[in-house]
């Protein structure tokens, strides 16, 4: 089985989430800007909500590997919204991709909102998380 980790990041909130995931199940946690090099089973995607949208460069990125995707697995952190699900979703679905239920989000700072998120305790689980979803 073929894992693959891409991430958005602006303040590396959610880089840190998604570098913890792949560092639990020995892959390497690249940005967006990354194509992917070959065909993955599954994809674990990194992208937080950024004004009630996903970010252009996560569009690009999906827009341009779609056929190389086979599942994808959603790491977020938002302020406001429990997680990107419904954003991501709503973005992959026209292009064929599937995002699985299983997701992993915590609250990320914002503004004066969240202070210190994602936390330690946050990254840990986000490890935990793929190891139970992955291993
Ligand atoms: C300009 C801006 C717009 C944002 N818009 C949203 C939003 O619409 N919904 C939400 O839940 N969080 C929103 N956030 C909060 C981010 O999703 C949150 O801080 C996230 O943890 C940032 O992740 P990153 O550091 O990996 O980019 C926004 C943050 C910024 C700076």
């Amino acid at each position: 089985m073929s894992i693959a980790v891409r991430y958005y990041t602006e303040s590396h909130h959610t880089e840190k989430l998604c570098k913890a995931a792949a560092d639990a199940i020995g892959v390497e946690a690249l940005g967006v800007n990354v194509p992917l090099d070959g065909p993955v089973d599954k994809l674990i995607l990194g992208s937080s909500p950024y004004k009630f949208a996903i970010p252009e460069e996560v569009k690009t990125f999906l827009t341009e590997n779609a056929n190389k995707i086979g599942r994808i697995y959603l790491v977020s952190a938002p302020a406001l919204y429990e997680s990107s699900m419904k954003y991501v979703r709503d973005f992959c679905t026209p292009l064929g991709l599937t995002v699985d239920d299983n997701d992993f989000h915590c609250k990320g700072e914002f503004l004066r909102f969240h202070k210190g998120k994602p936390d330690a305790t946050d990254i840990a689980n986000c490890a935990k998380w793929a190891e139970r979803t992955f291993k």
